[in-house]
């Protein structure tokens, strides 16, 4: 190899390329050998259990989060439209769609209302934002990514707190935002399956990156199916998302008394306090 110490050739239009990433928190190794690209008009999902690691490799894709061995990779000048898989909204502030964007508009940025149409929630900019349900919620949230004009939308669990019909449909949204901006896409997903149709390449991880791949692929692959275990195979939903019980001492379900301590138990209870209320709105 001659040269090493100039930079590498990277290929035309790769926005992202992470590489040997280990990443110790709380003493435990979350990320190990972690590596993935992402390019412009290509969408690439991380899949994997709860735990495994997906937001915070995100976060250091991002630069939020300093590895502690690995090289992180950004194309200079590369914008980032970022939709965290976690958003709290003051219950008692008075705040409209339209103002929420608002708040969230670079100098030079996209006008909400265009936004706002091109996610198909053009109706939403008079509604408190408080009173969404959890897809028109999400809807808002990606019109907010696209604020800045990026070049890289990065979504984690972008269909948190929608329902089936819901998630297909956001999912469809971001493959034609791609097709018409020809942006790169990052996002974070618990199930393959819905996914599949929107996804160019699919990283699963559990700390480490078990299989990368078409997502036809992945779906056969040894380490996936070891993973996600027999309903994965059966194509059927992986999404292991309760909390409305938990499990008594002999196993079987009851109903919370006092909730678990979850991170993210009180966004989850304003999602879906919104949702029951807007429902038919999908
Ligand atoms: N700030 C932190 N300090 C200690 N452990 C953390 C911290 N953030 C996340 N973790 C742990 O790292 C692991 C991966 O978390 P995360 O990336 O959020 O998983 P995922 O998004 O795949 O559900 C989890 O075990 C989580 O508890
Ligand atoms: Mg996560």
């Amino acid at each position: 190899m001659a040269n090493q110490a100039t930079e590498p050739e990277r290929p035309h239009g790769l926005l992202v390329e992470v590489a040997g990433i280990d990443l110790k928190l709380g003493g435990n190794l979350v990320l190990a050998g972690v590596a993935l690209t992402a390019s412009e008009g290509e969408i690439v999902t991380l899949i994997g259990p709860n735990g495994s690691g997906k937001s915070t490799l995100v976060r250091v894709v991002l630069g939020l989060l300093e590895p502690d061995r690995g090289s992180v990779y950004m194309r200079p000048g590369t914008r980032v439209g970022y939709m965290p898989q976690r958003v709290v909204v003051d219950e008692m502030l008075p705040l409209t769609v339209g103002r929420f964007l608002a708040l969230g508009v670079p100098a030079a940025g996209a006008r909400p209302r265009a936004v706002l149409a091109e996610v198909g929630a053009a109706g939403l900019a008079g509604r408190p934002i408080q009173r969404l349900s959890g897809g028109e919620m999400q809807r808002v949230l990606l019109a907010r990514a696209l604020l800045r004009e990026p070049d890289l939308l990065v979504l984690d669990e972008p269909v948190q707190g929608v329902d089936v019909t819901g998630q297909g449909e956001l999912f469809e949204l971001i493959t034609r935002i791609r097709d018409r901006r020809g942006l790169g896409v990052l996002m974070v997903s618990h199930d393959l399956h819905l996914v599949m149709a929107s996804t160019d390449t699919v990283v699963c991880l559990n700390h480490h990156v078990c299989c990368t791949g078409r997502p036809e692929a992945v779906s056969r692959h040894p380490e996936y199916l070891a993973l996600f275990g027999p309903l994965a195979e059966r194509g059927l939903a992986v999404y292991t998302h309760q909390h409305d019980h938990r499990h008594a001492v002999g196993g079987e379900a009851a109903p919370l008394a006092a909730p678990p301590p979850r991170q993210d138990a009180a966004e989850d209870t304003a999602e879906d306090a919104a949702e029951t209320e807007g429902r038919s709105h999908g």
